[in-house]
């Protein structure tokens, strides 16, 4: 049985206790808000759970094993850094940091300090998501061309980062790992419609080694909310929508084929294949009870989660790249990822 000590219980905090609560191998002692509302609402709700306004008092409680982190992103660093000097596995939500240089010395010292760092990328841990990358890997949609994403809703505007900090990393997760594989290049477009100097809006594009590109829309300002990824082929397509409950993704058995046979460019032709759509059926757990379980799981057997201090690292050069690539007017800027596999 693990000890786990929360801290941050705005908005997503709670859904973490709740699934540390309830897992058979964790338990939750403690929470730290400095909010004493909040807390006191985490008191009614778990009237077991010692409650705090300063946080160190979980990084400094012998009994606790795992820091799970859920506070505003500009203070993660913090937070998970003195967490890992006391000997803690950290759990920090996403993004890792706000800054590649504070993600890389996060890796760098959890490594060093052979402590578990996860970050909170919950997409990974979806029944959809691992179902698009089976269908990519055993190569069912044959070569992957491009993959298009849309994740856009009204609000809710952030006040410490941009909407590509906010709702991006979603989608470079997501993408990174179902291509398993990272972006080297970048553009991005932002737009601050509502606000001067935090982008509302962004249309970002990532290069993918072997041609494949995506494209990644996220914006605050949209009269829907939008949840949605096609997967383009080269034998089928498919479209996850993870705004549906039951039909979340739907594969096409469509696409483009040219005939082989041709002497002049009036014979040139295309034919175009209209088959079935099928709708897989997916596991409805809880994707969040996954990825708790999956921490604990990690720490109990000394293993890299899928959703590593890397994988989260490499999140974050991809969002700085589409920074600086918005600064300068979608200019493609190029990644260099550095050599952390020794680390973990
Ligand atoms: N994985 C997901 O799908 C998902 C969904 C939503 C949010 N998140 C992430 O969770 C994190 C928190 O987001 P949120 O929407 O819950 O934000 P929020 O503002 O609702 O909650 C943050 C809480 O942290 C508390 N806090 C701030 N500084 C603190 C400190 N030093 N010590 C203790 N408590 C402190 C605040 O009082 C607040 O209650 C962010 O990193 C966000 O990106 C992840």
């Amino acid at each position: 049985m693990l000890t786990v000590g929360v801290i941050g219980c705005g908005y997503w905090g709670p859904n973490l206790i709740r699934n540390f609560v309830n897992l058979k191998n964790s338990r939750v002692t403690a929470c730290a808000d400095i909010s004493q509302e909040r807390l006191d609402h985490m008191k009614q709700l778990y009237p077991t759970i010692e409650t705090t306004t300063n946080f160190k008092e979980i990084i400094d409680d012998p009994e606790i094993d795992a820091v799970v982190i859920a506070t505003p992103v500009s203070s993660h660093h913090t937070i998970a850094h003195v967490a890992i000097e006391a000997g803690k596995h950290v759990f920090v939500e996403k993004p890792l940091a706000d800054s590649v240089e504070k993600g890389t010395k996060l890796v760098e010292f959890a490594g060093g300090r052979k402590r578990i760092l996860m970050v909170g990328h919950t997409f990974v841990y979806t029944a959809a998501v691992n179902k698009i990358k089976e269908l990519i890997h055993s190569g069912d949609l044959g070569d992957i061309y491009y993959i298009s994403s849309s994740r856009v809703n009204l609000g809710i505007f952030q006040d410490d980062i941009n909407v590509v900090w906010d709702l991006a990393p979603h989608d470079i997760s997501i993408m990174n790992y179902i291509l398993n594989s990272r972006p080297e290049a970048i553009s991005a477009i932002g737009h601050s419609y509502i606000r001067p100097e935090i982008e509302d809006v962004a249309f970002i594009t990532l290069i993918y080694p072997n041609s494949v590109h995506a494209n990644i829309q996220v914006s605050w300002l949209n009269p829907n909310k939008i949840r949605k990824t096609t997967v383009v082929g080269s034998k089928k397509m498919l479209v996850y929508d993870d705004v549906s409950s039951l039909e979340k993704i739907r594969i096409y058995d469509k696409g483009v084929t040219v005939q082989p046979h041709y002497d002049t460019f009036g014979e040139f032709q295309l034919s175009y294949r209209y088959g079935d759509i099928s709708i897989p059926k997916l596991d409805d757990a809880e994707p969040l009870k996954i990825e708790c379980q999956h921490f604990i799981d990690c720490i109990e057997k000394g293993e890299l989660p899928r959703s590593s201090g890397v994988h989260g690292l490499e999140v974050l050069l991809a969002l700085d790249a589409a920074g600086r690539s918005m600064k300068a007017q979608g200019q493609i800027v190029h990644i260099e990822y550095p050599d952390l596999t020794v680390t973990e």
